[in-house]
């Protein structure tokens, strides 16, 4: 594989510990969300036998791994679903075809490394940032058609209050509420530029070091790439493509993304048990040379032998 320009993978070590220490050869994976692939490549350096499947919604990372990977892909060592990983049944007969018959629906582990990725963030024309101008955009999957800019413009007052609150996290949206319903009548919005400046003159800065649009742009994000309920509906899915002993591993970037996964596996603790008590962080010297590690955090789940196994050692 062609291991140049990969962003850099996060929480690396210890996920490789964690799939270290899976019980019995290591030799079918999936990445959720392969992203630039990073992850995946180190898997595959790690583990010379291991064949992976790698899903992304977004056409630009599937794109570069066509590019980038294709000795993988051509010794069919590597294969793509350009998909969203929720959508992971309805593979499941590609997915059978990749691994051995006996094998079928019993990978070792799957990897799920939610959110966005830095070039997704950097690249103006996705619209996901305020400090880039670009359409108000914020499409992971390029094929959805709602836009941040759709929602904005057209939900109603009442909505776009409980998405600014219930999703990002704002504790009183109305005056950016108001001035978007104002606003909108003359001049639809259409670039990230129009929507931050707006709240940076509506809200001011409030926090040092953050700007004001910050989780308002989170909130639209995960409306328009329906993130949580994805998360929500993904996890006892992926649990069933694990073979017994195989282990699902999911970072975070968001405190609601976290929480759901935590209540999540501890709701399914009569199907296995959960492998990190405590949630594992980056250690200082990979935030130093990775920033976006920072808020990163990751739960390990390990699916039983059977529904019985409850918190049992396999
Ligand atoms: C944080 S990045 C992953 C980076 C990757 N681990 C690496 O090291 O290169 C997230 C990637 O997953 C994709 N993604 C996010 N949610 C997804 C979903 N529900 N289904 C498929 N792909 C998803 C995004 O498009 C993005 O490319």
């Amino acid at each position: 594989m062609n291991s140049q320009k990969l962003h850099i993978p996060v929480l690396l070590e210890p996920i490789l510990n964690f799939i270290s220490d899976i019980e019995g050869p290591i030799k079918y994976g999936i990445d959720g969300t392969f992203g630039r692939g990073g992850h995946t490549v180190a898997f595959m350096q790690k583990f010379p036998e291991l064949k992976m499947v790698g899903f992304d919604h977004d056409q630009q990372a599937i794109e570069y791994a066509h590019q980038n990977y294709k000795d993988s892909l051509d010794s069919n060592n590597l294969k793509l679903v350009h998909d969203n990983f929720a959508n992971i049944d309805a593979h499941k007969n590609e997915l059978n075809e990749f691994v051995n018959e006996s094998e079928q629906k019993k990978f070792d582990f799957i990897l799920l490394d939610l959110g966005v990725s830095s070039p997704q963030l950097d690249e103006a024309s996705r619209g996901f940032s305020f400090y880039h101008d670009g359409p108000l955009d914020m499409r992971m999957d390029q094929r959805l058609e709602e836009t941040a800019a759709d929602i904005v413009n057209n939900y109603s007052e009442q909505e776009l209050i409980d998405i600014f609150k219930e999703l990002g996290e704002v504790r009183r949206p109305y005056r950016i509420v108001k001035a978007i319903l104002h606003d909108r009548k003359q001049t639809p919005f259409t670039t990230t530029r129009q929507l931050s400046s707006m709240i940076e003159r509506v809200e001011g800065w409030r926090k040092k070091g953050m700007h004001p649009a910050t989780l308002y742009f989170m909130g639209l994000r995960l409306a328009v790439n329906n993130e949580l309920d994805v998360i929500r509906q993904s996890i006892p899915k992926m649990l069933d493509w694990l073979r017994p002993g195989g282990r699902l591993l999911i970072i975070s970037f968001h405190s609601l993304e976290d929480r759901i996964v935590k209540w999540a596996f501890k709701d399914l603790q009569n199907q296995g048990r959960i492998i990190t008590k405590k949630v594992v962080q980056a250690e200082q010297q990979e935030i130093q040379q990775n920033s976006r590690s920072r808020s990163a955090k990751l739960r390990v789940f390990e699916r039983g032998i059977s529904g019985s196994e409850k918190g049992k050692k396999i």
